[in-house]
């Protein structure tokens, strides 16, 4: 097992914020939520996932980064430091062990795909193209499984690259300069949206709520959303929590980090609805939504084709930092409870996933119609367990931990450090006994029927 000197640390609290904020904001803003928005009906969709990420994501991202920097190991780690080994809340971290790995199989074909636009866009490819055509540029991509496996891999590749460096070199460095320059570029989509003939359309789509559309399953997806966005469940922001100092201010780092994130997934809607509406597209097109939409923009902006290169570069980064953040899931667990070299586990977890990945990324091609379970094909289904189930299922126990079972002068002890913020602790902790606990219960219940 490696002692506490040799584990790495971020340099600063503005590294941490970002490389936090760099595994929330990833494709899960600009590429699911702009789509799952646009299958659940839109504004009453986006309400109920702002409530879950406020009442439900931020307290539960809190106890993640407390639990990890208490245990100040991985994520089974941690709650074996926390409660000893043979403790079954260890279970929980094996869980975000699970989770994340699974998440980085099929995440990484998604990602290919962007990496595949960023050599389509310096062609030029998208120029002058009508919305019909670019929809088809999308579909013959993923229709061919050499080249969404081509991408995958190479996907893969660059991610291990990134997490062989560690913490301070790899992770950390990366994010610093790529995500306010992502932030940066997407302000100016949402600009052009809004100067878009559909911007009224698109901005009622999103915020005029229409109850009449929610449906168990909708909620359900605006709950696992919030998970997914904000990298809770899957022993991400207690691993990352482990390489922080004791006296980083909690509060205020995970509330930045919510709201980075959450800006950044409104403004990708923003950018995308009006061109939906405006270009006569489906909102409910489904995951190639903004492979569809972002180009067909682009193509009416000056210096779109350079632009459109900006845009996919860093969308791909935005992956990429989001996609080593799961991979270092499994690596810390590997590298602290097992003593493996880092190198070694980096490169066995990440070869496992690009082979568990191969069947979600013949999902869109050759096993199109290969439907294993509930009539979905197995990046559907891949999805569906991580984003329905593990993820708020891991939560749904972190938040139990933390709510009743953590000792509680220890965990009050950890949550204050030394802001002196009375009101914290109480509202906190009671958002974690209650609230969330009890909305993922309803919720994924109310989704199975029980309440029928
Ligand atoms: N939050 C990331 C995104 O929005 C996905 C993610 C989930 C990353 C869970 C790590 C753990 O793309």
């Amino acid at each position: 097992m490696a002692d506490n000197l040799s584990r790495g640390h971020w340099t600063s609290r503005f590294g941490f914020i970002l490389a936090a904020a760099g595994s929330a904001i990833g494709l899960g803003n600009v590429w699911k939520f702009p789509y799952i928005t646009g299958q659940n009906g839109g504004g009453a969709f986006v309400l109920v996932y702002l409530i879950c990420i406020v009442l439900v994501g931020l307290p539960i991202m809190m106890a993640e980064f407390l639990i990890g920097r208490h245990g100040q190991r991985d994520a089974v780690g941690s709650f074996a430091a926390l409660e000893g080994r043979r403790s079954p809340w260890v279970l929980v971290g094996w869980g975000g062990v699970a989770a994340s790995f699974i998440l980085l199989s099929f995440y990484a074909v998604v990602a290919g795909w962007s990496f595949d636009y960023v050599v389509k866009a310096s062609l030029g490819t998208f120029a002058g193209r009508t919305p019909d055509e670019i929809n088809a540029i999308f579909d013959t991509l993923v229709s061919s499984a050499g080249q969404v496996i081509f991408w995958q891999a190479l996907f893969i590749v660059a991610t291990v690259a990134i997490v062989l460096g560690g913490i301070r070199g790899g992770i950390e460095r990366y994010s610093k300069i790529l995500m306010p320059v992502l932030f940066a570029l997407l302000v100016l989509l949402f600009v052009r949206g809004m100067l878009s003939p559909g911007a009224r359309q698109g901005l009622e789509f999103m915020f005029r709520p229409d109850f009449g559309s929610l449906t168990p399953k909708s909620i359900l997806d605006a709950l696992g959303h919030a998970f997914f966005t904000l990298s809770i469940g899957a022993g991400t922001m207690i691993t990352y929590g482990s390489y922080l100092e004791k006296d980083s201010d909690l509060f205020s780092l995970s509330l930045r980090i919510t709201i980075l994130d959450t800006v950044v997934a409104l403004l990708a809607g923003l950018a995308i609805f009006p061109v939906v509406f405006a270009a006569g597209l489906e909102p409910g097109a489904g995951p190639g939504l903004v492979f569809q939409t972002i180009p067909i923009v682009f193509s009416s902006l000056p210096f779109g084709s350079l632009l459109a290169v900006v845009f996919f570069v860093l969308l791909s980064f935005a992956a990429l930092s989001s996609s080593i953040s799961m991979l270092e899931v499994s690596v810390a667990y590997l590298v602290d409870e097992k003593g493996w070299g880092r190198r070694r586990a980096t490169m066995l977890i990440g070869g496992a996933a690009f082979l568990v990945g191969l069947p979600s990324a013949l999902s869109f091609n050759l096993w199109s119609d290969v439907t294993p379970l509930f009539d979905m094909t197995f990046f559907a289904l891949f999805d569906v367990l991580v984003s329905s189930y593990l993820l708020p299922i891991g939560g749904f126990l972190v938040a139990l931990y933390a709510g009743w079972f953590w000792k509680k002068e220890e965990e009050k002890a950890e949550l204050a450090g030394r802001t002196g913020r009375r009101w914290l602790y109480p509202v906190w902790h009671f958002l974690l006994r209650f609230v969330a606990p009890i909305s993922v219960l309803v919720i994924i219940l109310n989704k199975a029927g029980l309440f029928e």
